[in-house]
């Protein structure tokens, strides 16, 4: 792979039955870089006539694809992840332009992609099914996962290389194939990854990439008939509207939309350590995780030092591109974000809340080229305001006092969304009930909202999701369907027992 060209813009393709290919209409759009606002490339703006292509190859590329032996796709799994351990750096590069993040947390999503992409290809040969003695003399039974078919994947950007990865790789040693819409604000990542894709040897068809947008891609794939499942990541309004348009055909939808996650600080912490977790999780990726940390409850008996200690630590963060190397936060997806960011910023103020640090558009030293926001926390927040109850998707975290744990258990379930939740505490016995009553698919002890791991199932309660999970084990309910198969070698017609009453 060639590295990734970074002045002037470049014609990048939509990628059909292998082949490289513009868009039916001839449209195109253009990848923006985050921290100077200058363009990356531009991609075919695709239509319903570019994704029926990508169907009919997919659908095409099933047939041969289902019947590969399961530890042979795998096997293209394995080279796909040596080609990303041998891009990482350019990937890593690449994404601190196109999408933002800092460098060192690029590479982590490189890796993430690895990790997963790894842990997949093991399942090329485990993908367990259960055998289970039969009521009947000769007779054999076991469930076994099927595939399923064309897989329609949708992804945010937030993510550009690790997300994709959790939802094409368990696909495709799964047996289905795919087509891929990634996000239209980071179309280049995307485009590389199918490339170290085709390089790993995938056959012809098995992933097709149409990029463009929601409304012109993503409903099309939704609604296709030949498209029997649709995992999105993104918003939890988009996922309503990915439900409605698979609805009418009974379509098997998996979503991972928001959070509104809350670390709890107790009155036995170790600030020193709760603080190093808050910065990490909440202005990380500059808040842009779905797993930020937007609200902290702290016990009131250690909230005002706490508080200090917080806006001090925000306070020191240098600004800067993704790509230099003393940056602590990079810039935000683009410009439409931080009209969102600031217009929170204005909400929190309007409903009382106490603009402790931050709040505004960051400019100074080529900032305002940028889509820069400082980090911003607010103070005496109360848990039912709007700052503390709906995703900002920045660097903007909300203090909330309490008096004691189960208070502080209120505060953080009492929210639509339950993907992540933290605790600091040194009690063994309220970690326990932490683990127990924070209703979120995900809980830390003593650590930040951020950092899931690729073999545990990742994805939450309420709603951030509809019941299923991505990752370890998990995700293989995704993209399979069960057969129960029963095999009687009797060599007599033996009625099951409820026939037989
Ligand atoms: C997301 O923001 O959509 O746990 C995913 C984490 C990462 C994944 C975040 N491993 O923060």
């Amino acid at each position: 792979m060639a590295p990734v060209a970074i002045t002037g813009t470049k014609k990048f393709r939509n990628y059909v039955g292998g082949e490289w290919v513009d868009a039916a209409g001839g449209e195109t759009f253009e990848s923006i870089v985050p921290a100077t606002g200058d363009a990356i490339g531009e991609f075919p703006r695709s239509t319903g006539e570019d994704v029926d292509r990508a169907v009919a190859a997919a659908k095409e590329a099933y047939e041969d694809w289902r019947l590969t032996p399961a530890p042979k796709r795998a096997e293209v799994l394995y080279r796909f992840a040596n080609l990303l351990v041998e891009h990482k750096d350019d990937l890593a590069d690449l994404m601190s332009r196109e999408m933002g993040k800092v460098r060192v947390e690029a590479a982590g999503d490189v890796q993430e992609a690895i990790d997963m992409t790894l842990y997949m290809a093991g399942e090329g040969r485990r993908m367990f099914g259960q055998t289970t003695p039969s009521e009947l003399p000769n007779k054999f039974q076991m469930s076994v996962r099927m595939p399923i078919g064309v897989v329609g994947v949708i992804t945010p950007w937030n993510f550009p290389i690790a997300i994709p990865s959790w939802k094409i790789a368990p696909a495709l040693v799964c047996g289905n194939t795919i087509v891929f819409k990634p996000a239209e604000d980071t179309p280049l990542l995307a485009e590389r990854f199918v490339e170290l894709l085709e390089e790993s040897g995938l056959p012809a068809g098995v992933v097709n990439v149409v990029h463009g947008f929601g409304e012109e891609v993503g409903e099309v794939l939704v609604k296709h008939p030949d498209v029997p499942v649709i995992t999105f990541t993104g918003s939890r309004e988009t996922g309503v509207r990915v439900t409605h348009a698979a609805a009418d055909q009974l379509k098997l939808v998996h979503l991972e939309l928001g959070g509104k996650n809350a670390i709890v600080v107790m009155d036995d912490a170790d600030l020193e350590l709760a603080v190093d977790g808050i910065v990490w999780s909440a202005f990380g990726t500059s808040g842009q995780r779905c797993t930020a940390a937007s609200r902290i409850v702290v016990h009131e008996k250690v909230y005002d030092e706490l508080q200090t200690l917080l806006v001090a630590a925000a306070e020191r963060m240098r600004l800067g591109p993704g790509w230099e190397a003393d940056t602590d936060l990079g810039p935000v997806i683009n410009r439409a974000s931080i009209e969102k960011i600031h217009a929170y910023t204005e909400i929190g103020k309007d409903e009382g809340a106490t603009l402790l640090t931050g709040g505004e558009v960051a400019t100074g030293d080529g900032l305002e080229k940028g889509f820069y926001y400082r980090p911003t926390i607010f103070g005496d927040v109360e848990p039912g305001m709007r700052i503390a109850q709906e995703e900002i998707f920045g660097p903007t975290t909300a203090l909330i006092k309490v008096k004691d744990f189960d208070e502080a258990v209120r505060a953080v379930n009492g929210v639509k969304y339950g993907l992540s939740s933290a605790i600091f505490t040194q009690d063994v016995n309220r970690a326990f009930r932490a683990m127990r009553d924070l209703h979120t698919g995900i809980t830390y002890i003593n650590a930040g909202t951020t950092g899931a791991e690729v073999h545990l199932p990742f994805g939450g309660t309420k709603d951030t999701g509809n019941g299923h999970r991505e990752a370890g084990q998990a995700a293989l309910d995704v993209f399979t369907e069960w057969k129960a198969i029963y095999v009687d070698y009797s060599g007599k017609l033996q009625r099951a027992q409820i026939d037989n009453e």
